[in-house]
This record gives C-alpha cells, structure tokens and sequence, in this order.
C-alpha cells in the first residue's frame, strides 16, 4: 500500500467551491466555454495553481496549464495530467472539474511528501471540452495535439452568435503560447464514468483501455412557411414534421446497427416557430456514436440515406453539416496496466472499460501515450444536476491516480 494519500478534504472542498461558480439565476450550473462563468472558472482555478506555486500559463486557443518543473528535471518532457472546467447548460459539478482538480490535489500530495519527481508534470484544463457552445467538442486538447488549426478553432462560431477567439480575448484566455508547446511524456486522465457500468457491478475503479467513435451532424431542413390554418395536408413542405420523423427514426437507425450504437438528437429549431404557421425551416442536431469504426460510419451513411430520401418524400431542401468526427481510440496498454496495479495495491476492485462518452484523453492519444482512470456515477447520470460520485469513491479514485503519476515520474 502506498504511504502517499491524497488531502481529501481540500480535493472535495475545492469541487464543491468551483461547482459554485457559473450559477445562473434559477441556480443551474452553467459554464459554458469562453463565458464570463468560465472566467470566473478558470480565475479561480488559476488562483489555487499559483498558490500551489505552479507555473501558470495559457495558450492561444485558452488551454490553460499548471506546471511543476522542479529544477532537477526540467529539461524532461513533462507527465500531462488533464480534463476541463467547462460545463454544459445544467450540468454536474464533477464532469471535467474532478480531473482537474485531482490533478492539482496529486502534484501538492507529492509536493507535501516531499517527492522528487524525475519529470516535470503539467496539469491543463483543456478550453471548450463540451462543445455545448462550439463545435466540434475536445475542441482544446484537438488544437493542442495539432487536429486542427488554431485559427480555424478560434473562428469557430457559437450556437449564440459568438466568435470563440473573440470570447477568450475578452475574458482575458487568449493566450500567447503555440498549442502543443510541450509533447507529453504520458497523458493521464481521472473522470467520473458517466454511464451505469461500475455501480451496476460494485466497482470502485474503472481502466479506461478505450473511448468510443463520435459523430455529430446538423441537419436542416428547408421547405415554405404557410398558414396553419388554410393549407391543405398535401399541399405542405413541412420542415417541422420531417424533422419529427428523421429524429424519431434515430430509435430504429441504433437498433438496426446493433446493441453498441447509440443516437441523440440534443437540440431542435424550427422557423418561425410560431403555433399557427407551418415551420419553414427545421434545424437539429444527431449525436452518433459506436465503438466500432465501420458499425459507426455505416451507421452515419444510413442516416444520410434516409435524410436525403425523406427531404425528397416532402418537397424539402437538405443541408447536413459535419460537426464533429472523431475515431475510437485504443489507450495505452502499459498505462492500463499501471492503474490496475495501483488499484489492486489500495485493495480497490476494478474493470477494463471503454468510455461512452468524450475526453480530452481521446485527443491527447493522438500524441502522447495516454489512459484514463474512472469512478462510479451514481445511477449512471451526468450532463445532469444530479449527477453525484460519493466522496470516498472520489478520493479513492484521486489516490489511485496519486500512485498511477507517482510512477509515472520515477523513471
Ligand atoms: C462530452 O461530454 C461528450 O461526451 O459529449
Ligand atoms: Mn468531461
Ligand atoms: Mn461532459
Ligand atoms: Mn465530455
């Protein structure tokens, strides 16, 4: 058993005290990438990394960073510790904000016990992780392991309206440093499962060996605006109803791929949207995942097939904009296989498991050897106010990731 221990209470003090910031006034949590709650986010966030005397620092496309170079081992590439501090609208307090700040609790509880780290090790909340404001999402790890320009990245246009780059300059996160400044010795990455796997089977850890496949469109449909009231049923082009029909088709569309496909259709617009006028236009999104690649792009042509089918059946015009598309992702084995080691020490219970939903670890993988370590989400919920792991569970976890780092800036 490790003599290392995490500060428990400074760990669950500080998720609580950052889960407080970006309330709105119906008392939702709401920090969405690059807002005025985001600042206040990362103004705190910052605070408690300078106070634990690391280097802070932000980069262009805002990521901002952590860093303990202890004199001896500067010139080492740095051990990456990672997640976010962006939330989506109502969200939890843990998703993203717990990667974080366990990260920062493991570099001061091997700072307090007076560890000579062989590496440099550099924490980093990663800008934009949800994607609730802009596309695509992991938009700032994506930049970081050089997926997409920075310029393009900063252009990128918000649900509302906004310019990202813009929104960073104004809360004062644009940064100057290039992203991918420094590449990783290893990335690793502590979440809260999400999904319902490790309660259903009573297991304090889970090792992340995979992260499934992610595809987001938006798809419009355009037809004509008329009177609800006089238009005969044949004589529509009713965006709103095709609308109503591809997404419930979304149902068939996972079940007709297999047991592993998963479809949502988050978000919805009709123009006017008025009650008596025939919607001209339908806007939504589809959220496709899988963790088989070819099951995966299958799946994306079947529902372009139907899109275009439908569009036609109506008299519609049809647009679908590609948002997202990322890959599943294999971790590294010798990573995987750390974890299980730390765990088994601590006398924790653990899985192999592929993750449902996003990280920042998926696109640091393209770089860096990298894994996850997750715990249990009480009844399986998250992007949710509900969403809640129990503190011992939280902090067992910060340990296992303690010793996952600890030997990882050994050598
Ligand atoms: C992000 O939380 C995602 O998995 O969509
Ligand atoms: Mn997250
Ligand atoms: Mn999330
Ligand atoms: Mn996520």
């Amino acid at each position: 058993m490790s003599t290392l221990q995490v500060d428990g209470e400074r760990l669950l003090g500080r998720l609580k005290a950052l889960g407080e910031v970006g309330r709105d006034a119906e008392g939702r949590l709401v920090r969405l990438a690059a807002t005025d709650a985001d600042k206040a986010g990362r103004d705190l966030t910052a605070a408690w990394l300078a106070e634990a005397g690391l280097e802070v620092m932000v980069d262009r496309i805002g990521n901002l960073f952590g860093l303990w170079r202890p004199s001896g081992c500067a010139e080492q590439a740095a051990l990456m510790l990672g997640s976010h501090i962006d939330t989506v609208r109502d969200g939890g307090i843990y998703d993203g904000a717990y990667g974080v700040l366990a990260g920062l609790e493991v570099i001061q509880s091997l700072m307090a016990a007076g560890f000579a780290p062989a590496r440099p090790i550099m924490l980093v909340a990663f800008t934009n992780e949800e994607g609730a404001r802009y596309a695509p999402d992991m938009m700032g790890s994506l930049v970081y392991a050089g997926g997409l320009a920075v310029d393009e990245a900063l252009a990128a246009r918000g649900e509302d309206g906004t310019v990202l780059g813009a929104e960073l300059a104004r809360i004062g996160y644009a940064g100057a440093l290039e992203p991918g400044f420094v590449r990783p010795h290893a990335y690793v990455e502590l979440h809260i499962e999400q999904g319902p796997v490790l309660e259903r089977e009573g297991l304090p850890i889970g090792v992340v060996e995979s992260l499934q496949g992610i595809s987001w469109r938006r798809v419009t449909f355009t037809g004509r605006a008329n009177h609800a009231g006089t238009t005969p049923m044949a004589m529509r082009r009713d965006a709103g109803h095709a609308a109503a029909v591809a997404i419930a088709h979304l149902r068939e569309l996972a079940a007709a791929s297999g047991p592993a496909t998963v479809a949502t259709a988050g978000t919805l617009r009709l123009e006017p949207n008025v009650i008596n006028v025939v919607p001209r236009l339908a806007s939504f999104t589809v959220d496709l995942r899988d963790p088989d690649d070819a099951r995966l792009a299958a799946a994306e042509a079947a529902l372009e097939a139907f899109l275009a089918d439908l569009a036609e059946r109506e008299g519609l015009s049809l647009t679908v904009e590609v948002l997202a598309r990322f890959e599943p992702v294999v971790f590294d084995e010798a990573i995987c296989q750390r974890i299980e080691r730390a765990a088994e020490a601590r006398g924790l219970a653990f899985r192999r498991m592929t993750s449902g939903a996003g990280h920042d670890a998926q696109m640091i993988a393209r770089i860096s050897p990298a894994a996850m370590i997750f715990v249990p989400s009480q009844g399986g919920i998250s992007h949710n106010p509900r969403e809640h792991t129990e503190p011992e569970q939280l902090v067992a976890g910060a340990n296992v990731f303690l010793d996952v780092v600890a030997g990882l800036v050994s050598e």
